[in-house]
């Protein structure tokens, strides 16, 4: 069946950004909103850690922050349930996994369904899961890259958005192609989200169709 989320038409669409480490691509994603024809804002940023760069670029940035620890429920459910509850607290339209390292539950994917995106320093589905630039060296792939898609309940599973190569140069380590591979993501990932939220798109099976 299809489904569709239908462009901004009062204001800019909403985004709650999730993240667990450096936050460039939530950076990217602040600089972007600044812009009014941009179409979306960050509206929060959370994180399952504390005392990461990614919060203090959202701070910076005067954009509200949150952080729901594993370690403080008694399992993962509780935990999902706890997440799904902060991030809902900012009513967001998409939400963003941007480095995010945790798997997200079925209680958080079921109130945000077709709402949460991620981004994966692979092409997928090549090379899923946390060490996508690493096993794709270590395959001696001579292309990789990045792709932007919905969160399904398996990891790195759901329909892909958009993709970009990038190439494996000879000497690279995973410092490097990572670097790479990151410059050329966080230029897609604002170039999607802000796509996505002033064209709004279309989910019919495994097809994701930006422009309704
Ligand atoms: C990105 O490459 C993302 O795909 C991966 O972790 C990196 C996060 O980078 N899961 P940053 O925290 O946005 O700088």
């Amino acid at each position: 069946m299809a489904w569709t989320v239908p462009p901004a038409r009062e204001g800019p669409v909403r985004l709650v950004v999730l993240v667990s480490g450096t936050g460039s691509n939530l950076q990217e994603l602040l600089d972007a909103s600044r812009d009014p024809g941009y179409g979306a804002r960050v509206a929060a940023a959370g994180s399952d850690r504390d005392a990461i760069p990614g919060l203090d670029r959202a701070r910076h940035a005067g954009v509200a922050t949150f952080v729901v620890r594993a370690t403080d429920f008694a399992d993962r459910a509780a935990w999902d349930r706890a997440l799904t509850e902060a991030v809902a607290a900012h009513q967001p339209d998409l939400v963003i996994l941007a480095g995010f390292m945790k798997i997200v539950g079925s209680v958080f994917l079921e109130r945000f369904e077709h709402r949460v995106i991620n981004t994966h320093p692979a092409l997928l589905p090549s090379f899923p899961g946390t060490h996508g630039v690493r096993d794709a060296l270590a395959y001696g792939a001579k292309i990789t890259g990045c792709t932007i898609h919905l969160v399904a309940a398996e990891v790195d599973s759901g329909p892909p958005i958009a993709q970009a190569p990038v190439p494996v140069l000879a000497g690279d380590d995973e410092q490097s192609l990572h670097e790479r591979i990151k410059s050329v993501e966080r230029a897609l990932l604002v170039e999607t989200v802000g796509r996505l939220a002033r064209e709004g798109y279309r989910v019919e099976g495994r097809r994701v169709q930006i422009g309704i």
